[in-house]
């Protein structure tokens, strides 16, 4: 429910929020009239200051305070009667007030600011000691102060993009029918094959407990067993003598509670003394037997071969989620944790699988255009000039579509002419990224879809062409980023699949169930994966994949 404010004189309402008594920034200034209209309304607001200062010899003083509904702030005026200005001014402090918004005079930037009459809340800052105190700085300074980050303009209008782009993902597959499917986090199957992934295991902090708990209670020696043995001997030949003696029942069923506690110590002292310490080994390997799920597991790198099992069942479904990836790449396009969105179509082929994929990043495009122009604003000013042209630009024009196998003579053209790559190009390579941007931003300068790549460098599950040596893999490259999207048909066919998996040297017991998809009922399918952190950087402009996650994790790093 959103309780309103009605102003008589303007006719314009006012909402709070709907759980909070405070109205935000947004509701306020991103009216058509930037506020105008909201001229002699009485709200509260609440934010963070981004700058403060004391004005008129202390006698009132400005802040611009902001509370990440919206890039822009609120600018607030308090006079000294009201307030002790001192502790309002420092960049950082929390404030909640309340006032009347007035229109400020003619010719000041603001279409409406509010004139504060009480102040509810402080959170005060030393600015001595903030973190962050200044407006400007670095996105790798940032990097290191992870838990303000979002109070900079930069990460909270990432914050509001990323939000938007999830958003209009759930919103574009379920107009088109998709069913949302959770896939698991911890699995037990290697979806691309290439061995990439952090190991799950409680092995290790098992081992670590049972090292401790030996130091600070050694383990019995083969003596203390010998002793316990002796013990439960003694306490057997006691119960048999007065039995033998026909002594009275009494004696007798306390002589057996004796011989039972005996037992029991015996047990314990047996189990004790079987503790070792270090990683339980069989036959000179890890025991995964004894690990958490009896059985090795890992986290995640796609949940496409779980999601295809939805597909194999409810035909078209996406699945939404962080991926792990254990690859120690330090460039700006890698985390070692990113979002996927894959989606898997059944009764679809390769071209269904490119025309939804370029239908969906248009979809992004456009829902950025619509929802956040002011965002988009202020990275076109502070990231990147042509960012929204080319939000405006994909959004309206067909990607390119070509093979493979076109693309590597568009590269050996290109050399020909005199372009220089780092990395050779020939008939069979995976392409590199200097060579996905080159097709994209120079060749094209729009959205390229490669497909039908050499099997030998793409992943068991995409479907082997005609031809034997390429398989129906597709690659969205885009400006900026390059590898955007990559999907593939799926191979339906037992056969082919089950030798593509002995062929790739890959165990064929852990892809039992994923071969019993195609024994059973198989369909014609296919999918694809998009990066989600990929797409905000090539919506925003920002360079570095590491200042687009709330939450960064690559080699060396995993802050909070
Ligand atoms: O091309 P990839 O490896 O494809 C898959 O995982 C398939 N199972 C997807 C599917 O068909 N359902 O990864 C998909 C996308 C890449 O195109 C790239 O955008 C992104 O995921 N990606 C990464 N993003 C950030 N950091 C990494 N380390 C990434 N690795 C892949
Ligand atoms: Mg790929």
């Amino acid at each position: 429910m959103v309780s309103t404010v009605n102003d008589a004189a303007s006719g314009s309402k006012v909402e709070k929020h709907a759980f909070s008594d405070r109205v935000t920034v947004r509701t306020i200034l991103t009216r058509p009239d930037g506020g105008a209209g909201l001229a002699g309304q009485r709200v509260r607001v609440g934010g963070w200051v981004k700058t403060g200062r004391e004005q008129g010899k202390g006698s009132f003083a400005f802040l611009e305070v902001n509370d990440g509904s919206c890039p822009a702030n609120l600018q607030v005026i308090v006079d000294a009667s009201v307030a002790d200005l001192g502790q309002l001014v420092p960049t950082g402090t929390c404030v909640s007030v309340e006032g009347l918004l007035k229109n400020p005079p003619e010719g000041t930037k603001q279409k409406i600011e509010l004139r504060v009459e009480k102040v509810i809340d402080v959170g005060t800052v030393d600015p001595a000691k903030y973190p962050i105190p200044k407006t400007k700085l670095t996105l790798e300074f940032l990097r290191d102060r992870i838990h303000f980050r979002p109070r900079t303009n930069t990460i909270s209008a990432v914050a509001r993009i990323r939000n938007a782009l999830a958003y209009a993902t759930h919103t574009f597959f379920q107009e088109n029918g998709f069913l949302y499917i959770h896939t698991p986090i911890i699995t037990t199957s290697d979806c691309e094959g290439a061995g990439e992934m952090f190991q799950v295991t409680t092995l290790i902090s098992e081992a670590e407990k049972i090292e401790k708990e030996l130091i600070k209670n050694p383990p019995p020696t083969e003596a203390d067993v010998e002793a316990a043995k002796l013990v439960v001997k003694e306490k057997g030949e006691a119960v048999a003598k007065l039995k033998s003696e026909k002594a009275r029942k009494e004696a007798i069923s306390a002589s057996v509670a004796e011989l039972t506690k005996a037992k029991e110590n015996l047990a314990k002292v047996e189990e004790r003394s079987k503790l070792k310490p270090g990683i339980p080994q069989k036959d000179g390997k890890i025991d995964y037997l004894q690990d958490f799920f009896a059985r090795q597991a890992f986290l995640t790198v796609s949940g496409q071969l779980q999601v295809e099992t939805y597909a194999c069942a409810v035909s078209n479904v996406y699945t939404f989620g962080p991926t792990f990836r254990a690859e120690n790449s330090h460039t700006s396009r890698h985390l070692a944790e990113f979002w996927m969105v894959e989606p898997e179509i059944a009764f679809a082929d390769l071209k269904d699988d490119m025309n939804c994929a370029e239908a969906y990043v248009k979809f992004l495009c456009q829902w950025l255009l619509d929802k956040c122009l002011d965002d988009m604003e202020f990275m076109a000013k502070n990231y990147d000039k042509s960012c929204i042209d080319r939000l405006r630009m994909v959004a309206s024009t067909a990607f390119e579509r070509i093979s493979y196998t076109e693309a590597v003579d568009l590269l050996l053209e290109a050399v020909k002419e005199g372009k220089k790559f780092e990395n050779n190009v020939e008939w069979g390579i995976d392409l590199a990224s200097e060579h996905e941007r080159y097709l994209t931003e120079v060749k094209f300068q729009k959205p390229v879809i490669v497909y039908n790549y050499p099997k030998g460098i793409k992943a068991f599950y995409m479907r082997v062409n005609d031809d034997l040596k390429t398989v129906a893999a597709m690659d969205v490259l885009v400006p900026k980023v390059g590898e955007l999207i990559g999907g593939s048909q799926r191979e339906e066919r037992y056969d082919v699949i089950k030798s593509r998996i002995e062929e790739m040297g890959l165990p064929l017991e852990p892809y039992e169930w994923y071969l019993d998809l195609r024994r059973f009922g198989t369909v014609k399918h296919c999918g694809f994966g998009l990066g989600f952190e990929r797409m905000i950087l090539f919506a925003t402009g920002i360079d570095n994949i590491r200042d687009v996650i709330p939450f960064p994790r690559y080699p060396g790093r995993a802050d909070l």
